[in-house]
């Protein structure tokens, strides 16, 4: 960069506080579910924003949404910037929607600036990043980065029924434009960290080195439903109890894996569920985390033999599927280099960092050299309505954006 650019923290944090006033909750934090009529006002305010910076809008077929900045060479592929705005069901205000905002402060800046790139940046909102409505996770990049054909994309339906396809109609996005399978000469995701690590050590900046596998099981424990008076305990084929033990097992699980594993059940469903029933069928979910994944490959093997196990001392059936696999990823040296010297030239205070959690760069980095930044939020709590960042540090990642995405943007 000839003279610095300087990003504008307050026009920064005064966008993403606009933006989570849609799907507000009582407590702070946003509920704003992949698709929704809350999710369309997202996006139309998203599209608005960047029509006024000067942006081109493509929507393609997965929904995803992409506003171009135009660069002096507009036939190179772009660099692409951002990360998604749907929420969990109490999200909080900066889980993605941090990423997009930084992504459109970039654009802000430079049109601020008149600065021109060579190549042409994009500013992406990735559709039902979450998993929470639909299921896998980070489900449109995926199709982007062809790891989903778009069929298995669009059918993918939450629990009422409804698919992607049907509800990115309904609410007017679904565009026309091809899914993926273009050029893109480098990706970059900045995300608040959404674990303690960063404000523990004090440090501004987190490069973000790679993301830890993630396993997605779907359970299902089959015993038989009787009276819950007169039926002894010894002749009980329960459910529930079988269940409570295969949650303890998911927790031991990761606990003899430290110290990076992880284990949770997020979901249970318990049929018929009436209190004077003895549960006859139970469903619920498994989330399994490690870098490592070969250590991840055998926490799944082992918890379904442990589950198994149990199963058969309480005369249950069980049906243990896994669904999703996000194997562990490592993103591109230079790309986590272009961070690592942005926060040292803006004498930012920086450390690498594994994400704990699942991107949609994580995605992209088979399609695109890939890299990430992080910054620290409070009490690393996120997944929470009361998820709070510090807007110095959202303003120092989104510098850190804007230098790595100015490098990228001029390399021939
Ligand atoms: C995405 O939020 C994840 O589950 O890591
Ligand atoms: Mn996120
Ligand atoms: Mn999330």
């Amino acid at each position: 960069m000839s003279k610095p650019m300087q990003i504008d923290g307050a026009r920064l944090w005064q966008s993403l506080m606009e933006l989570a006033t849609i799907g507000a909750t009582d407590k702070g934090g946003v509920c704003r579910l992949a698709l929704t009529d809350f999710d369309r006002l997202a996006r139309d305010r998203f599209r608005l924003w960047c029509e006024q910076a000067g942006c081109t809008i493509t929507i393609d077929r997965m929904g995803n949404i992409f506003a171009r900045r135009s660069g002096t060479n507009d036939a190179l592929p772009p660099v692409i910037t951002g990360s998604h705005i749907d929420t969990q069901p109490t999200g909080g205000k900066f889980d993605g929607n941090y990423g997009v905002m930084a992504g459109l402060e970039v654009i802000r800046t430079l049109n601020d600036a008149q600065y021109r790139t060579l190549r042409p940046i994009e500013v992406v909102v990735w559709t039902n990043e979450e998993g929470s409505r639909f299921a896998p996770a980070m489900i449109a990049s995926g199709v982007f980065a062809g790891v989903f054909d778009l069929e298995y994309g669009l059918s993918r339906a939450d629990a009422g029924g409804k698919t992607i396809g049907e509800e990115l109609r309904r609410i007017g996005y679904a565009g026309d434009a091809v899914v993926g399978g273009r050029s893109v000469a480098a990706f970059f995701e900045a995300h608040i960290e959404q674990g303690p690590i960063l404000e523990a050590e004090g440090k501004t900046i987190g490069v973000v080195e790679g993301v830890q596998g993630i396993r997605w099981y779907e359970v299902t424990v089959t015993g038989q439903e009787a009276h819950a008076g007169p039926t002894p305990m010894r002749r009980r084929r329960d459910a529930l109890v079988g269940t409570a033990r295969m949650v303890a097992a998911v927790n031991r699980a990761a606990l003899d894996n430290p110290p990076y594993a992880c284990g949770t059940v997020g979901m249970l469903s318990v049929s018929p569920n009436s209190r004077n029933v003895i549960p006859g069928k139970v469903r619920f979910t498994v989330d399994l985390r490690h870098p490592d994944e070969t250590v991840l490959n055998r926490m799944g093997a082992e918890l379904e033999v442990e589950c198994a196990r149990i199963a058969g001392e309480h005369g249950l059936e069980l049906d243990f599927k896994e669904f999703w696999y996000s194997r562990p990823v490592k993103f591109d040296t230079e790309c986590v280099a272009a961070v690592k010297n942005a926060a040292e030239q803006l004498g930012l205070a920086s450390q690498s960092i594994i994400s704990g959690a699942g991107h949609d760069a994580v995605y992209l980095s088979r399609v695109a050299p890939t890299a990430m930044i992080f910054v620290p939020c409070k009490d690393g709590i996120s997944h929470n309505e009361i998820e709070d960042a510090d807007p110095r540090d959202l303003a120092a990642g989104c510098a850190v954006l804007l230098s790595a995405i100015v490098e990228r943007a001029n390399a021939a």
